[in-house]
């Protein structure tokens, strides 16, 4: 067990609402053991800010983590130059340059023809329809156009329980198996295809830059994992969050501030990835506690969000007050590949769509929110005309 002083969570109560415990460990114990989640806890945002930065010591290399033994060794589970140079192949398809000439045009098409089908429904749930545009922002930005969104979302969330398969439950493993597989030959079904006429795809740009099949299909699910729920709980997040603070979605309104000022704030307040994890390569020492080789270290991104030494009013919805601080998308080298094309597919097209089509959209429900290492709305039920 880790020389760190030791904190108990109840794990249900955790997971409903991770918040309080989180403020007592940054004030209490900012590196602390959580034997209910098997691994040591880094909650304040400038020590985070700071050790994800020091790979030497804070690896991203676990071999025997449930992602890499799930899902293959992709770049997210690299450290050093292995990580950067698959980094660099993908760069291609995930830059500014070509989030803005690329994928913005095909993010505005989808929204506008999946809109135009539900506006005469009258209401709808903000979640199921968040999968969807964010499922088809994938198939675009993969290149798996013989995929369908709602196989991607499957598929996506297959490999996230697996990956979060802590107690080894046999279901969950096959069915993280199953997902993967059908990742496979869907990639075998345009590998053809995409040599034929390349593009700006994920898959496409690493096989343009000869990375191994094994390496391409790693990232591709990757950006699966990593680019299906988050996209989808920051649409449906924000939408419940700008319907319950009327004054917010004035500012936007009136143009004081902007849709990006409000995806900022919200990915900042509600951090949809709140945990990511690493392994000690190097002793190191933090707020007089000793991180030992092989210790199993937890980013809490999360906490680092709602970090009252760096932010305003933490726990409030406020775009008044400053997100520059934020580590939603990550602190360093591992920094969201995904994060350009995912401000431009929620604040620039999905978020004002959503407000300027459906007229005197309100909530209709209750909206329970679940998570600590993912967390998002479970449900937004709304109504609008
Ligand atoms: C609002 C949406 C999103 C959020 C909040 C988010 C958040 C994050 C965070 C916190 C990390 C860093 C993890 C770490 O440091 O270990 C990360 C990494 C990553 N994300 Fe995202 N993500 C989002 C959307 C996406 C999308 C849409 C894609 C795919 C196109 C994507 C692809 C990736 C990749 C490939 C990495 C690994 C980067 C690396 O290791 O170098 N993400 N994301």
């Amino acid at each position: 067990m880790p020389d760190a002083p030791t904190y108990h969570i109840d794990r249900d109560a955790f997971w409903r609402d991770p918040y309080p415990d989180l403020a007592q460990l940054r004030e209490m114990a900012p590196v602390a053991w959580v034997p209910e989640l098997g691994a040591v806890l880094i909650t304040r945002r400038d020590d985070i800010f700071t050790v994800e930065k020091k790979i030497e010591a804070f690896s991203s290399d676990q071999p025997e983590g449930l992602m890499t033994r799930l899902m293959g060794q992709n770049l997210m589970r690299k450290d050093g130059d292995a990580h950067q140079a698959e980094r660099r192949a993908i760069f291609p398809s995930v830059s500014p340059r070509t989030v803005r000439d690329v994928w913005k045009g095909q993010f505005e098409e989808f929204t506008d023809r999946i809109l135009t089908r539900i506006a005469p429904d009258g209401a709808a749930d903000m979640v199921t329809l968040a999968r969807e545009l964010s499922g088809e922002a994938l198939i675009a930005m993969t290149g798996l156009r013989n995929m369908s969104w709602a196989e991607m979302d499957r598929v996506s969330q297959g490999m996230i329980d697996g990956c979060a398969n802590y107690v080894g439950d046999p279901a969950v493993e096959a069915r993280c198996h199953d997902c993967t597989a059908s990742i496979d030959r869907h990639i075998d079904g345009m590998i053809e295809e995409l040599r034929n006429a390349p593009d700006a795809s994920l898959l496409s740009v690493q096989l343009q830059a000869g990375l191994s099949m094994e390496q391409t299909r790693a990232n591709v699910k990757l950006a699966i994992s990593g680019g299906q729920n988050e996209p989808r709980d920051v649409i449906a997040g924000m939408v419940w969050a700008l319907l319950t603070h009327p004054d917010q979605l004035a500012l936007v309104r009136s143009g004081e501030k902007t849709w990006i000022d409000a995806f900022e704030e919200y990915a900042r307040w509600m951090s949809p990835i709140g945990m990511s994890p690493r392994e000690m390569r190097q002793d190191y020492e933090l707020h007089g506690v000793t991180l030992k080789v092989g210790t199993r270290v937890f980013l809490m991104f999360g906490s680092g969000n709602r970090d009252e030494r760096v932010f305003d009013r933490p726990d409030v919805f406020d775009m008044t007050q400053s997100a520059a601080s934020s580590i939603a998308f990550g602190a360093g080298p591992h920094f969201c590949a995904g994060a350009w094309a995912s401000r431009c597919l929620i604040a620039e097209v999905v978020v004002p769509a959503i407000f300027a089509r459906l007229d005197g959209l309100r909530l209709t429900g209750e909206v329970p929110f679940g998570g600590w290492a993912f967390r998002g709305a479970l449900s937004v039920p709304v109504a609008w005309g």
